[in-house]
């Protein structure tokens, strides 16, 4: 075991390989929240095949990977920004409202409140109740939107609450929001994983809410982090044409966009993820809910979020006994308002998850 308390992301297989000496290859990572199938085939031989797009610049306008966007998301062509990941347009649409005062609804993701502190604005949280299995209370939140919040941030379904929010409720809230002046971003980077994908995304709300921006990422679902890809969907042109200008061009590579013309209408592929996901999570709920000593809070969509029951246990203990058999989840300690009782991990292939199951039963039994 290693003597200090390090902490991991998803992505930090590099980290990991240095201090445990594990090739992080091997390393099967519970952490990131990517779709286990991994990249589609039928992409990657399309991209093999296309690799001669890096010698032009990619369209300074990305109009065919916007009309892609549109077709996938129900929406209107001119909606749609693209972006360099969803990092990038998260930064964008901060820098661009540049709020003095937002409210996030947490624990959830750190990179808006840190979007948001490096504009010099100020982050207040409002708190996801652990008594209420952190499901949001609507009418409780809106007490909490006063008139000095300049931006409301939501993750929909939340990290690392695996929790959603149905589009009925956000439409509450963002009526609420209108009325006070406050910007919504809405952060649906997981909706896709979800069973009841139509009734909690809010695309459909962007016609008719011109403080709401949506934003969307392809490293997930289409297990392509390394890509760079992420699109946001707002129906306030001025929005849009605000955040063009203060863009830099070509953030996305001629690849990368070629990828995003191709990936979205691969329906085998979307389908079979939806499928895995589905099954797994209903297996893993199961499981899990008979277990004494933790406490599962039921997922919506590809990873979970659970508490350590047993008094001489904790994430970081099961962290460092998991990673020493080069199976990597995550210590979920780090985010506001949850201690070190409480981990995550996302759905893996079925021999994947079983696998892990077994070395957290013989941990927490
Ligand atoms: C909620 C959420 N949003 C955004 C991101 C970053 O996504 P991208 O790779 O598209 O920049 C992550 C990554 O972990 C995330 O969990």
């Amino acid at each position: 075991m290693s003597n200090t308390k390090n902490h991991f992301h998803g992505s930090d297989l590099e980290k990991i390989e240095s201090i445990y000496n594990i090739k992080k290859e091997e390393i099967i990572n519970y952490s990131g929240n990517v779709n286990p199938l991994g990249v589609s085939k039928k992409l990657l031989a399309k991209l093999s095949n296309h690799v001669d797009v890096i010698g032009s610049y990619p369209d300074r306008d990305y109009t065919a990977l916007k009309e892609q966007i549109s077709n996938y998301t129900g929406t209107d062509f001119n909606s749609i920004i693209v972006g360099n990941g969803s990092t990038e347009l998260i930064s964008l649409f901060i820098s661009m409202i540049n709020p003095k005062k937002a409210l996030i609804i947490g624990p959830t993701y750190s990179e808006y409140e840190r979007e948001i502190f490096l504009g010099g604005g100020s982050s207040h949280y409002y708190r996801l109740k652990e008594e209420l299995d952190f499901n949001l209370e609507i009418e409780h939140l809106k007490n909490n939107l006063t008139d000095d919040i300049d931006i409301l941030v939501i993750c929909n379904p939340n990290n690392p609450t695996s929790t959603s929010i149905y589009s009925e409720d956000i439409r509450k809230i963002l009526d609420h929001c209108k009325e006070k002046d406050i910007y919504v971003m809405i952060d649906e980077t997981y909706v896709e994983f979800t069973k009841e994908m139509d009734k909690i995304t809010s695309v459909g709300l962007t016609k008719y809410y011109n403080n709401l921006f949506i934003i969307r990422g392809i490293s997930k679902f289409y297990a392509a982090p390394g890509l760079r890809l992420g699109y946001g969907i707002c129906g306030n042109k001025e929005i849009i044409s605000k955040i063009n200008s203060l863009k830099n061009p070509w953030t996305i590579n001629s690849l990368a966009s070629y990828a995003g013309e191709e990936m979205f209408n691969d329906e085998q592929y979307i389908q079979e993820t939806r499928d895995l996901i589905s099954t797994e999570r209903d297996k893993i709920y199961n499981t899990l809910v008979t277990w004494n000593n933790i406490k599962i809070y039921t997922p919506t969509t590809n990873f979970v979020l659970i508490k350590i029951l047993k008094e001489d246990m904790d994430s970081h203990k099961l962290f460092e006994h998991l990673i020493n058999k080069k199976l990597m989840i995550r210590d979920a300690s780090t985010f506001p308002f949850l201690n070190s009782k409480f981990f995550r991990f996302c759905f893996m292939k079925p021999e994947e998850n079983e696998m892990l199951l077994n070395e957290l039963y013989t941990l927490l039994k």
